[in-house]
C-alpha cells in the first residue's frame, strides 16, 4: 500500500517512523510520502491562506496550491481522504476498506479547511472522502490523519505479527472487547476472575462474550441492536 500525506506540518507524521508501523516502512509493505504543502505555492511568502468570501472568522486555504499540489500526487487508483469535522465518521469497516485500496493520499487542511472547490473538483475525477474521525473540533486534519493511517495500515496484511490479534478486538464483531488480565493472579487484593484460570476454553469464550455485551451496553449501547429487534 501506499500512503501520501498533504500538509503544512510535515514534522507531525514523524511519529509514523516508530513502533509496528515504521517496521512495516522499513520493510516496504507500507510506503509513506509527507509533502510540504508550500513546495507548490509560487509567492515570496509562500501563502496557502486567505480571507473568506462571505466574510466570518479565520482563514480559508487557498486552491491553487492544493490543486498543484494533488495533481502531481493523485494517482487513477488513488482515494483522497480530505479530514474534517464535518466528514463522514471513520469507523473500523471504512479502515477494513481502505486497507484493501492501493493508494491513500491525504490532504490536511488547517485554519477554517480547504476552498469547496478543491473537493468539488477531484470528487469528479475520482474517490474523495471527506472523514471525521468523531465529533469533536481539531486545529487541523495532521492528528486526525495519524490516527487513520495507524487504525487503516495495522489491517494491511504483514503489520501485524499476529493476524490473531486483529480478531478478537472492540470493534470487529460489532461489540467492544471483553476485559482482559495478565500475572499476577492477585493485585492489590483483586483477582483475576477464576474462569480465566479455569482451562475450560468453552467457558471462558462464554464469559467473554458475556463481557463483551455488558460492557458495550453500558459504555456504547448505540452499537447494540434496538431493544426487541
Ligand atoms: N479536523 C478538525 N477536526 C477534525 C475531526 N474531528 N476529524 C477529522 N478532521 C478534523
Amino acid at each position: 500500500m501506499r500512503i501520501d500525506v498533504v500538509t503544512i506540518f510535515p514534522a507531525f507524521f514523524d511519529a509514523l517512523d516508530l513502533s509496528l508501523i515504521g517496521k512495516a516502512r522499513e520493510r516496504g509493505i507500507v510506503k509513506l510520502g509527507v509533502h510540504d504543502l508550500r513546495a507548490w505555492t509560487s509567492d515570496r511568502h509562500r501563502t496557502v491562506d486567505d480571507t473568506p468570501y462571505g466574510g466570518g472568522a479565520g482563514m480559508v486555504m487557498k486552491p491553487e496550491p492544493w490543486g498543484a499540489a494533488l495533481d502531481e500526487i493523485l494517482t487513477d487508483d488513488a482515494v483522497l481522504i480530505v479530514p474534517s469535522p464535518s466528514g463522514e465518521v471513520f469507523t473500523q469497516p471504512i479502515a477494513r476498506e481502505l486497507a484493501q485500496t492501493s493508494h491513500i493520499v491525504f490532504a490536511c487542511g488547517r485554519y477554517e479547511g480547504i476552498d469547496q472547490r478543491v473537493i468539488d473538483e477531484y470528487s469528479e475525477r475520482g474517490r474523495v472522502r471527506p472523514m471525521s474521525i468523531g465529533d469533536y473540533v481539531l486545529n487541523g486534519g495532521e492528528v486526525a490523519s495519524i490516527a487513520m493511517i495507524e487504525a487503516i495500515s495495522r489491517l494491511v496484511p504483514g503489520v501485524v505479527g499476529n493476524p490473531d490479534s486483529l480478531v478478537e478486538e472492540s470493534h470487529e464483531d460489532g461489540l467492544l472487547e471483553y476485559p482482559i488480565y495478565t500475572k499476577p493472579p492477585l493485585w492489590r487484593d483483586r483477582a483475576v476472575p477464576d474462569v480465566l484460570l479455569s482451562g475450560n476454553h468453552a467457558a471462558i469464550s462464554s464469559w467473554r462474550h458475556d463481557q463483551s455485551i455488558a460492557r458495550t451496553r453500558a459504555q456504547r449501547p448505540d452499537l447494540l441492536p434496538p431493544e426487541g429487534a
